[in-house]
């Protein structure tokens, strides 16, 4: 794991959305893997708000997760917040935006569906991930089988209360989500996982130093082989290996040996 701690949040935001954009410029037809979340908020809105922005005209995407029971048109749903956030001010077609179905009739087939959709794409070039401040990548939940494919997944309350503040106060939460699988992002070359301020600290050292288990699902990534954590001071106020890892990456730079 490349472990990059940036002294400012804003800082770690632009590495991400440089992260993100120096692969399109490499590979042009790019196969994208994105997620939502309040974290990625900034990241899209650099991203757009760069002049330098590579065409994205032949990258294809395919996002982690979307609620059961939205479709698409609910202000809620992961397909508007891309559409808001990012979507809507690139030149990528429409067509190559890959999204579960949240309103599909049968959930569990939008989901295997949705797996061999990434599968026939190729590999996933690089995997875009936030963090549950209880450890979850896309909605694999403490408990999700490390080997899983694109599935429905029961959300904890710790979740449901986390994502409160994106529903008025009179919606409920839905309590499924269609989510690639551990194993399903996993395969991708390479992952990029943001975690920014105190309310990550504690999923921030599960993921980096405790052991590998499903009890925190983030902590499969000690096994990827191109992982990269870019992080704030506050999300990686808990790591006992923090001195090192701002040794070797100053001000989470990546310097070169
Ligand atoms: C959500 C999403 C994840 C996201 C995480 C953190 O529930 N399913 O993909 O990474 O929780 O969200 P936030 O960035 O808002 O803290």
């Amino acid at each position: 794991m490349k472990v990059l701690i940036f002294p400012q949040p804003e800082a770690a935001v632009r590495r991400t959305a440089d992260l993100l954009m120096d692969q399109v410029r490499r590979a042009p037809r790019s196969v994208l893997g994105l997620a939502t979340g309040g974290t990625m908020e900034p990241v899209y809105a650099e991203i757009l708000a760069r002049r330098d922005r590579p065409s994205f005209a032949g990258v294809q995407s395919f996002n982690l997760d979307e609620y059961v029971g939205l479709a698409p048109e609910h202000p809620q749903s992961y397909h508007r917040y891309m559409a808001q956030h990012l979507f809507d001010g690139l030149d990528m077609p429409a067509t190559q935006a890959h999204l579960p179905r949240g309103d599909a009739p049968l959930a569990h087939l939008e989901a295997s569906e949705y797996d061999a959709r990434i599968r026939a794409a190729g590999r996933i070039d690089l995997q875009l991930l936030g963090l549950g401040a209880n450890g979850h990548i896309g909605f694999n939940e403490p408990g999700s089988s490390l080997g899983s494919r694109t599935r429905v997944k029961t959300l904890t309350r710790k979740t449901l209360e986390d994502n409160a503040r994106f529903f008025g106060p009179d919606e409920e939460v839905p309590r499924y989500a269609i989510t690639m699988g551990i194993e399903t992002i996993m395969e991708a070359r390479q992952i990029v996982l943001l975690a920014l301020g105190p309310g990550k600290a504690a999923a921030v050292r599960g993921m980096i130093e405790g052991a590998v288990s499903t009890y925190c699902p983030a902590s499969i990534l000690q096994f990827h082989k191109n992982a990269t954590i870019v992080i704030d001071e506050a999300a990686a106020a808990d790591l006992t290996l923090r001195d090192y890892f701002e040794e070797v990456h100053p001000g989470g730079a990546e310097v070169l040996v």
